[in-house]
């Protein structure tokens, strides 16, 4: 399959999908010399999952950077709730209600999964020198918050490090939805997980989904994004192969484009035995 096998993008009525929440027009981005993204344009909407797929180096840290404000975008806009923006600081983002989790979460590995669900951002009561940690409350938060995302742990005294790799991905998601996120940017969330783990993974991205958040699911795995994701942003060296909607794709045509089918075509008459 070539990439121009793949269908061009028909109009949709502006009625079936809902408005953006964050939107790229032809943004890049060059660190120095090297020009690390060019010309992208993509949007999520409320309810929606925005899957970005492509292979080492394509871009895609690069392109949640600019989504979360870590890094700024060289050309191009961006917009927020419909407002240009350009984030000095992952805190302007964060702010609007747009929360990144990284693969390497910032959790305190031996602290309960309660105090790492509200790390830097502690309930207290009490003031001057009798304020105390509400260390009942947190819990009670946690436990019913994890609930509502559909996890289900029954003691959230555990320090977190004793959680598998998926359940500590739920846990951030949750947390993010908890403190206000509209807009929850998942970097890779499941390239370190096996099979059973990473549909943990994806089906609380659902769940994040059906509470009206708009997703951003970065993996190279097009097993992993395809039944998750409403639309697909795929990124090779920097450039954009397109934003396809659902329908407009299949998963062997992203497969290959993914791979570069001729590529992996002639990988297989190499591999051959003679
Ligand atoms: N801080 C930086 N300075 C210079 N070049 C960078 C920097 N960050 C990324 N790059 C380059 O930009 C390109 C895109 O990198 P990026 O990390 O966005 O890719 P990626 O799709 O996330 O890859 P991976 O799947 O390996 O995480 C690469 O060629 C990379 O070397
Ligand atoms: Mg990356």
């Amino acid at each position: 399959m070539t990439p121009g096998s793949i269908r061009p993008e028909p109009i949709l009525p502006a009625a079936i999908r809902p408005e953006p929440l964050l939107e790229v027009q032809g943004v890049g981005k060059t660190y120095g010399s090297v020009r690390a993204l060019a010309g992208v344009s993509a949007s999520v909407g409320a309810g929606e999952v925005l899957c970005v797929l492509g292979d080492n180096g394509a871009g895609k840290s690069t392109f949640i950077k600019i989504l979360s404000g870590t890094h700024q975008h060289s050309e191009g806009t961006l917009l927020a709730f419909g407002v240009e923006r350009r984030f000095a600081h992952p805190r302007e983002a964060l702010d609007l209600g747009i929360a990144a989790v990284y693969q390497d979460l910032a959790v305190v590995p031996l602290m309960p999964v309660w105090r790492n669900f509200f790390l830097g951002s502690e309930v207290t009561r009490g003031r001057g020198p009798l304020r105390r940690l509400d260390v009942a409350s947190m819990r009670a938060t946690t436990k019913h918050e994890l609930g509502r995302m559909g996890i289900d742990l029954r003691d959230v005294d555990r320090p977190i490090g004793t959680l598998s790799g998926g359940e500590r991905q739920s846990v951030a998601i949750a947390r993010a939805v908890y403190f206000g996120a509209k807009v929850v940017i998942l970097d890779e969330p499941t390239s370190a997980l096996g099979v059973k783990q990473a549909g943990v993974v994806l089906s609380y991205i659902a769940r994040a989904r059906d509470r009206g958040l708009g997703v951003v699911f970065i993996t190279h795995n097009p097993h992993h994004a395809y039944p998750v994701g409403d639309r697909f942003l795929l990124l090779q060296r920097g450039t954009s192969m397109g934003d396809f909607a659902k329908s407009e794709i299949t998963i062997e045509e992203m497969t290959a484009l993914m791979a570069g089918g001729a590529e992996l075509e002639a990988l297989a008459h190499e591999l051959e035995r003679p």
